[in-house]
């Protein structure tokens, strides 16, 4: 049911744990079923994330996509950053099953949320992004 990228990543999740003093956090959570998901970035002078950790209480998938995700936007810059949806996460990863494609959501979310902290602490626009619910 799962693709080996996804299981891989599952296993073996890149950036798991959390940054102190990180640029921007943002923490995201599905009420429906409680799932929470938060993300750290450390972003530079130029606006490079030059670090990411993730943190999940999620299934296997939303863990694989959070892993994925945080390699897909490190050392990138913030614009960059914002091209990292759940359809390009969930394309790295070689799909999800349906069922699952909803705790995808939560990675591009929580990314979103930790650019906003970031910009509104420095005073920032990024263009496209929108204040999390
Ligand atoms: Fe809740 Fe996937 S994060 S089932
Ligand atoms: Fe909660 Fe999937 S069941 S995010």
């Amino acid at each position: 049911m799962y693709s080996e990228k996804v299981m891989d990543h599952f296993q073996h999740p890149r950036n798991m744990g959390e940054i102190e003093g990180a640029s921007g956090v943002g923490t995201v959570g599905n009420a429906k079923c409680g799932d929470i998901m938060r993300i750290y970035l450390d972003i530079d002078e130029n606006q490079i994330i030059q670090d990411v950790k993730f943190k999940t209480f999620g299934c296997g998938a939303a863990v694989a996509t959070s892993s994925m995700a945080t390699e897909l936007v490190k050392g990138k810059n913030i614009k960059e950053a914002m091209q990292v949806t759940n359809k390009a996460v969930m394309e790295a990863l070689d799909g999800l099953p349906p069922v699952k494609v909803h705790c995808s959501l939560l990675a591009e979310e929580a990314i979103h949320a930790a650019l906003w902290d970031y910009a509104e602490k420095n005073g920032i626009k990024i263009e496209g992004l929108e204040k999390p619910k």
